[in-house]
């Protein structure tokens, strides 16, 4: 179920270990919620270091590899898929710059972090990326399909 575009189109957000730490799970995803993006999957996981080596396969010659790796496996992450016009991009502009220094407040990273090393979420950079992160992460069944009801919900 690859190929997805326009409004289809998905991206993998993680909040890492230090972001689900320090109860910055609720800020995050107010702000995907808020800017009008749909949540089509979610969980709580302990990523196995097979998981993480394969997700950070192209940083794998790095010389802060190692550290990434154990930092990630230090505790539980969030796994999200959000889906919507443009995600992959305007997720990568919600969540700032790679190093929380170049960040811009208002940004995810420039509001709540400063250290390179611990940024607290990780977001797809192009649609490629996105859809082999989700191919990993998640299965097909956790993904989910859904339409906002046209029925009255509040009153
Ligand atoms: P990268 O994929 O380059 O950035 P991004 O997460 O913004 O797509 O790097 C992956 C993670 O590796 C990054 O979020 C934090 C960590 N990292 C370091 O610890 N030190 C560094 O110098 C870099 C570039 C990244």
């Amino acid at each position: 179920e690859g190929g997805w575009t326009g409004v289809n189109e998905r991206t993998f957000i993680a909040v890492k270990p230090d972001g689900v730490q320090r109860r910055l799970l609720g800020e995050i995803v107010r702000r995907f919620e808020k800017r009008g993006f749909k949540l089509v999957a979610v969980k709580l996981v302990k990523a196995s270091e097979e998981l993480l080596r394969e997700h950070y396969w192209q940083l794998r010659n790095k010389p802060f590899y190692s550290t990434l790796i154990s930092y990630m496996s230090s505790g539980p992450v969030v796994a999200m898929v959000w889906q919507g016009l443009d995600v992959v991009k305007t997720a990568r502009k919600m969540l700032g710059e790679t190093n929380p220094a170049d960040s811009l407040p208002g940004t995810i990273r420039g509001d709540f972090c400063v250290e390179v090393g611990k940024n607290v979420i990780h977001g797809s950079d192009s649609v490629e990326s996105a859809q082999k992160e989700i191919a990993l992460w998640f299965r097909q069944s956790e993904l989910h399909r859904w339409e906002s009801s046209t029925k009255t919900w509040i009153y």
